[in-house]
């Protein structure tokens, strides 16, 4: 069982609040976390990189509810963004004193001036054109504009396909042969200040080897940036482990064992003023979240079982995305017969399915289903799609829970729209 969620009366809890009392208040679906948790994974980090005075950078896409971005910037994190949507949110929860990383291969005019006018710490670059698109637009500013390169390091992070992001087949960073070259262009640009070097393979990681790999890489071009007497002040390693989705392929070390793995690749940078960074998401939200959803009907059709809920692809799209595994429980317990189901959502395409064939406690009309490990990229990756509306999501801490996000109606739904 994920951290601060257990059975007290048969009745699943998230961090001491019944889902089933949540249900009745806020309605279904509806996503719930537990904030003792997030506060616990996310001090791992920032604890286990206190020995080397590495700052951690909470990914903001994995999870971007603008409380649970207070919160961890109060604790100590910075952020790491990839939009102008996603400063704004951090500006909003308080990020300004923070470190904030913008990443991404297609920051816009518009996003890098806002960028420029936040302060940003760094700006991860991931082309030429990009360089000096930045350069260009905090020369007309007036400001210098601090830089990493995002290096692509051709390194298999031996995850799904979707979610690699260090092969040349991936649209991101610069590859690794063109680096020192776009070290030395940068470095005579009066307007960019190089600041760093950044690196990210790939998101959920179970292994320590990949990461390993990377982090060689890594220290080997730091090396060879101080031999063109090109200094950074920071390294940027990417994002944070895997997580646990119950599909037998569980990450093989903790947070802590990472955070000590990363100290001890990289002691060599601390007499050289490098300070390591680190831009967890998934680990610091994921297993502190569950979507929670109401059996509508089952169904047969033929000799194949449906269990159709009111939560569909739109509100947690992963199954359907990348086919990724989430633990489905009772919110109430049953002993009733465990049968193979497919769990479904109302959406009109076959595509809509939280389960395959997953054996479970046959549910009837009304029963709640907690689908587990869906703090990270559920919320965040939510559409309205079959004009559904944006689901409510509920932040539980020592059995008090706080709405953070209310549910949208029909009038949200088409508030922007004119006829
Ligand atoms: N830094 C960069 C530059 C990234 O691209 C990512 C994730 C992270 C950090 C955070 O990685 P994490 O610690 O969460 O593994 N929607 C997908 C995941 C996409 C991840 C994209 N980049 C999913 O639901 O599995």
């Amino acid at each position: 069982m994920y951290q601060h969620f257990d059975y007290k009366s048969k009745t699943l809890h998230c961090d001491g609040v019944s889902l089933e009392t949540l249900a009745t208040e806020v309605g279904t679906p509806f996503y719930a976390y537990s904030l003792s948790s997030i506060l616990e994974r996310a001090s791992a980090y920032v604890n286990g990189l206190k020995p080397i005075g590495g700052k951690v950078c909470y990914s903001v896409k994995a999870n971007s509810n603008l409380t649970i971005l207070k919160e961890l910037f109060a604790i100590g994190c910075g952020a790491d963004i990839v939009s102008g949507g996603e400063l704004y949110r951090v500006l909003l929860a308080g990020g300004d004193d923070v470190p904030i990383i913008f990443s991404g291969v297609g920051k816009t005019k518009e996003e890098i001036d806002a960028a420029i006018d936040a302060r940003v710490t760094c700006f991860n670059i991931e082309s030429v054109d990009e360089l000096d698109l930045i350069a260009s637009r905090a020369s007309l500013r007036n400001a210098v504009a601090p830089i990493a390169i995002r290096v692509n390091p051709n390194i298999d992070a031996k995850t799904h396909p979707y979610i690699s992001t260090g092969l040349y087949d991936n649209k991101f960073g610069v590859p690794a042969k063109e680096t020192l070259q776009l070290y030395k262009r940068a470095k005579d640009i009066p307007s960019i200040k190089v600041s760093g070097l950044a690196c990210h393979i790939g998101s959920q990681l179970t292994t320590a080897q990949p990461f390993a790999e990377s982090w060689n890489f890594l220290l080997e071009t730091v090396r060879q940036l101080g031999e063109m007497a090109i200094s950074i002040d920071h390294l940027d390693i990417g994002g944070g482990l895997g997580i646990n989705y119950g599909d037998g392929k569980p990450c093989q070390l903790s947070i802590a064992e990472f955070c000590d793995n990363v100290c001890n690749a990289t002691k060599s940078l601390a007499n050289q003023d490098i300070t390591v960074m680190c831009e967890p998401g998934r680990s610091i939200v994921g297993e502190a979240g569950t979507l929670v959803t109401k059996v509508i009907r089952t169904k047969l059709n033929g000799s194949k079982h449906f269990t159709v809920v009111d939560g569909a692809m739109n509100d947690l799209i992963r199954p359907s995305l990348y086919q990724s595994h989430h633990p489905i429980l009772p919110v109430r317990e049953k002993d009733n017969e465990q049968i193979p189901t497919d769990v479904v959502g109302p959406i009109c395409e076959s595509g809509d399915f939280f389960a395959k064939d997953r054996k479970l406690a046959k549910a009837e009309a009304g029963d709640l289903l907690a689908l587990m490990a869906a703090g990270a990229y559920g919320a965040s990756m939510a559409s309205r799609y079959n004009s559904r509306p944006i689901v409510a999501e509920v932040l539980c801490k020592d059995s008090v829970w706080k709405q953070i996000r209310k549910r949208e109606s029909y009038r949200d739904l088409v508030a922007l729209e004119s006829f």
